[in-house]
C-alpha cells in the first residue's frame, strides 16, 4: 500500500503539468543523444522487442497490440495515467503474466510467444522411462528371476523423476532439447532473469526478515555456480563463492547508497532505503536490462532526485539498459532517451521527452480534458 503513495491521478496530473511548465523546452543530454541527429549514426542494437502484445483480463483489454523496442544502452520510460496498463505490460515482458497475443524477443531470442508443439513436451518426459521399461520387459522374458526387471523399473522411475526435475529447472540442456524438437514454450520469470532481465516492483517486495546483504545474495542466485550438494557438504568451492558473493553484495549495497547496512534487517530500513535495496537485489542478477516499476513512488523530492541520479549512474557505470515506469515527470523528463505513453492499454504517443510532453493527446490523457 505504502508504495502507492503519490501514485494517484491527482499526483500524476500535478507532476505532468509541473513537468511541462517548469521544464520548458529544456532537452536533456540523453534526449539529445536519442534524437534523430543524423542518418549516419549507427542504429543501436534492439535489446528487447515487443510485437503486438495484448493482455486481456476477462472483458478488459489491459494492454492492446503494443509494439515496443528497447535499444541497447537506452533509458526508456513508460508513462500513463493510473490503470493505463503499464505494470501489466511490464509483467508480460518479465514473463510473469502471459500475453493473450503477441511476442517478446530479448537479446535476439524469441522468449514469449504462442506455444508451438507444446503437446510434444510430455513425450520428452516419458519417453526415456518408457524405453527403460520396455528393455526391462524384454529382459524379464529372457531372465525369469525378475530381479533385472525390478531393477530396471526402479531405474525407469528415477529417469522419470530426473526428466521432470530437468523440465521444472529448464536447464540449458533441456532448452536445447526442446529447440531441437521444434517445441516452444514462453519463458518464465526465472528464464527471463537468466537471460539478463532484472526488475523491481511497484510495491516493495523484499524478503523483510532477511538482512540487506542476504536480500542481495538472493538476487545473485542465478549467477552462482555451487550446486546444492556443494552447499550440503560445505565444499571449499562453495565457501569461496559465498565469501566472494558477500563482498560483491557489500559493493552493490554501497553502489546504491546503502554502505554499511549489510546486516540491517530489511524491514528495519527506512522506506527510501528499502527501494534502494530492491534496486541492489535486481542488479545482483547481473542484468543487461533493468525494469523499474515506479522506483520513486512514495519518496520525497530529495529522495527522488537522489534516486534519479542513481539510475543515470547505473546506466553509465554498469552499462545497463533501463525501462522505467514513472509517475513523476521530473524523473522521466530528466533521464529518458525516449518516452512511450499508454492510456487505456493503448500506445497514444512515443518520442523524445520534449515531443511527448507537448503532445496534445498526452496532456489530455493526464488532465482528462481536450487540449486547446
Ligand atoms: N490480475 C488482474 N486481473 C484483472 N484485472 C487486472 C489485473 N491486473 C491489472 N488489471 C487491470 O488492468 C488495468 C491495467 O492495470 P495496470 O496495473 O497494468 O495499470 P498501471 O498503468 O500499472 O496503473 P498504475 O499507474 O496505477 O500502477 C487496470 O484496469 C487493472 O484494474
Ligand atoms: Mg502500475
Amino acid at each position: 500500500m505504502s508504495a502507492d503513495r503519490g501514485n494517484t491521478n491527482a499526483t500524476g496530473e500535478a507532476a505532468v503539468t509541473g513537468g511541462v511548465a517548469a521544464e520548458g523546452g529544456a532537452t536533456t543530454a540523453a534526449a539529445d543523444a536519442a534524437a534523430p541527429a543524423g542518418k549516419a549514426a549507427a542504429e543501436p542494437r534492439i535489446l528487447l522487442r515487443a510485437t503486438r502484445v495484448t493482455r486481456q483480463f476477462g472483458g478488459l483489454v489491459a494492454v492492446r497490440e503494443i509494439d515496443f523496442d528497447i535499444p541497447e544502452g537506452a533509458i526508456v520510460s513508460l508513462i500513463g495515467p493510473n490503470g493505463a496498463g503499464k505494470t501489466t505490460f511490464f509483467n508480460v515482458l518479465a514473463g510473469v503474466t502471459e500475453p493473450t497475443a503477441g511476442r517478446v524477443d530479448f537479446v535476439g531470442r524469441r522468449m514469449i510467444a504462442r506455444p508451438v508443439r507444446a503437446w510434444l513436451e510430455p513425450v520428452i518426459w516419458l519417453l526415456p522411462s518408457v524405453i527403460v521399461g520396455l528393455i526391462a520387459a524384454g529382459l524379464d522374458t529372457v531372465e525369469r528371476s525378475g530381479r533385472l526387471a525390478s531393477l530396471a523399473a526402479i531405474v525407469a522411475l528415477l529417469v522419470l523423476i530426473a526428466m521432470l526435475l530437468m523440465a521444472s529447472i529448464r536447464s540449458d540442456t533441456y532448452r536445447r532439447l526442446l529447440d531441437r524438437m521444434g517445441i516452444f514454450r514462453s519463458a518464465r520469470p526465472n528464464d527471463m532473469v537468466r537471460a539478463g532481465l532484472g526488475r523491481t516492483f511497484q510495491n516493495i517486495r523484499l524478503f523483510q526478515n532477511m538482512t540487506a546483504s542476504e536480500n542481495v545474495l538472493v538476487g545473485m542466485h542465478t549467477r552462482l555456480r555451487s550446486t546444492p550438494l556443494d552447499a550440503l557438504l560445505s565444499t571449499p568451492r562453495q565457501r569461496a563463492e559465498e565469501a566472494r558473493s558477500r563482498v560483491r553484495a557489500s559493493e552493490l549495497l554501497a553502489l546504491v547508497g546503502l554502505e554499511g547496512r549489510d546486516d540491517t534487517v530489511a524491514r528495519n530500513l527506512p522506506y527510501g532505503d528499502q527501494r534502494r535495496l530492491e534496486l541492489a537485489r535486481a542488479i545482483a542478477s547481473e542484468p543487461s536490462l533493468l525494469l523499474l516499476d515506479e522506483p520513486t513512488a512514495g519518496m520525497n523530492p530529495r529522495e527522488t532526485a537522489d534516486l534519479t541520479a542513481l539510475i543515470a549512474r547505473l546506466r553509465r557505470d554498469l552499462g545497463l539498459t533501463i525501462l522505467l515506469i514513472e509517475h513523476d515527470m521530473r524523473v522521466v523528463m530528466g533521464i529518458s532517451d525516449r518516452v512511450t505513453v499508454l492510456d487505456h492499454g493503448e500506445r497514444i504517443a512515443e518520442g523524445t521527452p520534449d515531443e511527448v510532453r507537448r503532445d496534445p493527446r498526452v496532456i489530455e490523457a493526464y488532465l482528462g480534458a481536450p487540449a486547446e
